[in-house]
């Protein structure tokens, strides 16, 4: 795995980050270094798309970069076959994502797609997953893609949302951004760099709270909406649309 090291020397200028060549090449190690339970939340997420799929519908993946919950799905659904759509803005990682494929070992079908999310259009779904990527987007268009994402999927479909967050109140934003600069530096990340990074992310990665994220979900009509998972100022949330039980009882096997 190569090492990040993309804002390691000093910049004159700091760019806008851009998912481009020299950051699709470090990739892995941007993430294993830079999100907190990175491993942990996309096997989790691998597993629970593994649980809600209905058979003979579709998953999505929105931003779904150079292919590692592709990866994980296809040892997690061993035999059984599924189709799952990979969509991103980002060619670079597209590519990888391509060379990758035919290392996969599955009986599901993998289509790619290079594009914004919101031009695609979400039909027979019972997975969506959107990991890392809904953060991305202009803030006053995600309403409108978590209501067409909860349009698409079938009864008792998932959307399965994971983002960095943002605190309401100071004391909790100035307690998580502590812990978190903390989290970069263990990982090896120089102060230089995490302020150049950060600089490169602001108004590219626009966090919301975990409280707007609720309301969004609710107001597209999920009806079952909880965080599995938390660290700080990153959450993962599962949204079930009704009727919530229904394919995780009807399934037998168990985890
Ligand atoms: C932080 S990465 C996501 C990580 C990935 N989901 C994973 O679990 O490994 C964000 C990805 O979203 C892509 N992206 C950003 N805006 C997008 C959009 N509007 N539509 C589709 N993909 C987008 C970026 O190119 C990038 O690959």
């Amino acid at each position: 795995m190569e090492r990040d090291r993309v804002f390691a020397r000093k910049q004159r200028r700091i760019k806008p980050f851009a998912f481009n060549r020299e950051v699709a090449k470090v990739f892995d190690d941007m993430l294993v270094r830079s999100v907190p339970l990175y491993r942990e939340s996309i096997y989790r997420q691998a597993g629970l798309a593994c649980r809600f799929y209905q058979a003979g519908t579709r998953m999505y993946d929105l931003g779904c970069s150079h292919g590692n919950l592709g990866q994980l799905i296809c040892e997690q659904f061993q035999h059984q076959r599924f189709t799952l759509v990979g969509v991103d803005t980002s060619w670079p990682m597209l590519e990888k994502y391509q060379q990758r494929l035919s290392r996969f070992v599955s009986e599901g079908s993998i289509d790619l797609v290079c594009g914004s999310m919101e031009d695609i259009k979400i039909e027979n779904a019972s997975v969506v997953v959107v990991n890392l990527t809904l953060q991305f987007l202009d803030a006053a268009r995600r309403d409108d893609l978590v209501c067409r994402i909860f349009s698409g999927l079938l009864p008792g479909g998932i959307l399965l949302l994971m983002e960095k967050t943002v605190h309401p109140d100071a004391f909790g934003n100035a307690l998580e951004q502590e812990f978190y600069r903390q989290f970069k530096r263990e990982n090896g990340y120089s102060d230089l760099e995490i302020s150049q990074k950060r600089d490169a992310l602001e108004k590219v990665l626009v966090p919301d709270t975990l409280e707007t994220h609720f309301r969004r979900l609710k107001k597209a009509d999920f009806s079952f909406v909880d965080v599995w998972l938390k660290w700080f100022n990153f959450s993962a949330i599962l949204a079930v649309k009704a009727p919530c039980g229904k394919v995780f009882l009807d399934k037998s096997k168990k985890f």
